[in-house]
């Protein structure tokens, strides 16, 4: 037996060496970086697949900064799938297929899928598929027969605006400042609608020019799926509705199962972009990439909401981790996801050093307004609650959703053995601030390394080992905090 174990290394055991420098400014860095092996974000942060972190509207904040967000999969089929649906409608340049009515629905049905569907027109289309007209809430607002067919109320083709399926921005931007239109309907040759443009989404784009995107100008997003049960087709669903990234999420990631999981999805989706994890070895990122898949997702335990180390007694300290998982990959190019443990802006400038090329956060992004649920007030301060997807209220949840346990007694709740906590964490407002904080640190540590890329910054780090007293003097000490 080999008693000479390897040690293992925390961000917080860590430092990196500052060098000289050309970065004069923060805004010569540039953070790009690569999500998986065809994707890439503007800023490398990834919003966690966990139920108190990401769903559409994290996900939608996350991709306008540049990042991405992974849907949980903590939901049914369809609830997830619409949660994809969702972020790929939310900013679209080209709505490709526009929510519609037929001209002899009535008027009340046309409202409830407004409602529904969170829209204020509807385009109204015949059954072989032609533009005939335009209804919005102003058409409907004033009728009190709301048996009355759409045909009634809507605006006709005739005085509609409409664009050819090949318009690009630049010709879309000129129609709607000379028609003084807010929709514009594109339909064929055969006046069929082929996609909707809105002046809305086109002013945002304008906006937001570092949004992460797909070819078609679409925000990017991503979808956790397990390795039991409705695995294929929840896979299915979110690939339905254009999915940019799929995620195979569970906590020992270097299992038979995930490999058998991984095989089957590119075997039957080649061109999918498939992430796996989470592993913690060299071993395990090798055996991840010979599976097939185009990142690979490192950490076991090191989450702000974990037990895992504490229960299993099984992990490994995160910078380790991340070391050596990317002297595996880098041979084959396959990029890194660090997920775990990142608690300021400096851990995520370490994570990136060591050889990762993106971070996934949980805690730091838990406590913003885009998570799910609202902010709660304590003793004065406001929180919100995040939780360990193995936390015990997480799996009871689950467990009671899937109908695992069928029945009405819950006596299956004390053989449950959580590896994660409920907790709350600081209300920290919008997303974007934290995004700010976080990116701007990194820029910062960046320009301590002499580095004006990412890449340039995992040849040049250099680090440093510190001790107890060392962390202690990192921390601001001996003075009273106002
Ligand atoms: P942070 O530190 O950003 O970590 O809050 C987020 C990551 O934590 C992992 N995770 C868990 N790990 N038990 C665990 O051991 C859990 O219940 C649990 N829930 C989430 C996950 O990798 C996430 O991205």
């Amino acid at each position: 037996m080999d008693d000479n174990f390897p040690l293992s290394l925390s961000y917080d055991d860590v430092l990196l060496v500052p060098q000289r420098t050309a970065v004069h400014s923060r805004k010569q860095t540039d953070v790009s970086s690569r999500l998986s092996r065809h994707l890439r974000l503007q800023i490398p942060i990834v919003s966690a697949n966990m139920d108190t972190v990401t769903e559409s509207t994290m996900a939608i904040a996350m991709a306008r900064a540049g990042g991405i967000g992974i849907i949980h999969r903590f939901l049914p089929v369809d609830g997830q799938a619409a949660e994809v649906r969702r972020v790929k409608r939310a900013e679209n340049f080209v709505i490709d297929r526009p929510y519609a009515c037929r001209p002899d629905d009535s008027i009340a049905t046309a409202i409830d899928r407004m409602q529904e569907d969170d829209v204020g027109t509807l385009m109204v289309v015949d059954a072989a598929g032609k533009l005939v007209g335009l209804l919005g809430t102003r058409d409907v607002q004033f009728i009190r027969d709301r048996a009355r067919p759409v045909a009634s109320a809507m605006r006709p083709r005739a005085q509609l605006v409409v664009g050819p399926p090949e318009i690009d921005m630049a010709g879309a931007s000129q129609v709607f400042a000379e028609q003084k239109i807010d929709k514009l309907p594109l339909v064929d040759a055969g006046d069929r609608l082929v996609g909707l443009i809105t002046a809305r989404d086109l002013l945002r784009i304008g906006e937001n020019p570092r949004a992460a995107k797909d070819k078609r100008g679409r925000l990017l997003v991503g979808a956790a799926i397990g390795v039991l049960g409705d695995y294929m087709a929840r896979a299915a669903a979110l690939i339905e509705q254009d999915v940019d990234v799929l995620v195979i999420d569970i906590a020992h990631g270097h299992s038979d199962q995930v490999i058998t999981v991984a095989g089957e999805v590119k075997a039957r989706w080649p061109r999918i972009e498939l992430i796996a994890g989470n592993v913690a070895t060299a071993e395990g990122t090798r055996d991840l990439i010979a599976a097939g898949v185009d990142a690979v997702k490192v950490g076991v335990g090191p989450g702000s909401a974990c037990t895992t180390r504490i229960v299993a007694g099984a992990g490994v300290g995160q910078f380790t981790a991340v070391r050596e998982c990317a002297a595996a990959a880098r041979a084959q190019e396959i990029p890194l996801i660090a997920d775990g443990g990142i608690k300021a802006p400096g851990d995520l400038t370490k994570a990136l050093a060591a050889g990762a090329s993106t971070v996934m956060i949980g805690g730091m992004l838990a406590g913003t307004d885009e998570s799910p649920g609202r902010p709660l007030t304590r003793h004065g301060r406001r929180y919100k609650r995040y939780r360990g997807m193995a936390s015990l209220a997480a799996t009871v949840d689950r467990r009671k959703r899937e109908r695992l346990d069928p029945g009405a007694d819950d006596e299956w709740i004390s053989d449950v053995v959580p590896e994660g906590v409920e907790a709350l964490v600081a209300y920290r407002g919008s997303v974007a601030e934290v995004l700010t904080q976080l990116v701007g640190g990194l820029r910062s540590g960046m320009s301590y390394c002499g580095a004006f890329t990412l890449a340039e910054l995992q040849q040049k780090a250099r680090f440093t080992r510190i001790t107890a007293a060392g962390l202690r003097e990192s921390h601001p000490h001996d003075v009273e905090l106002e």
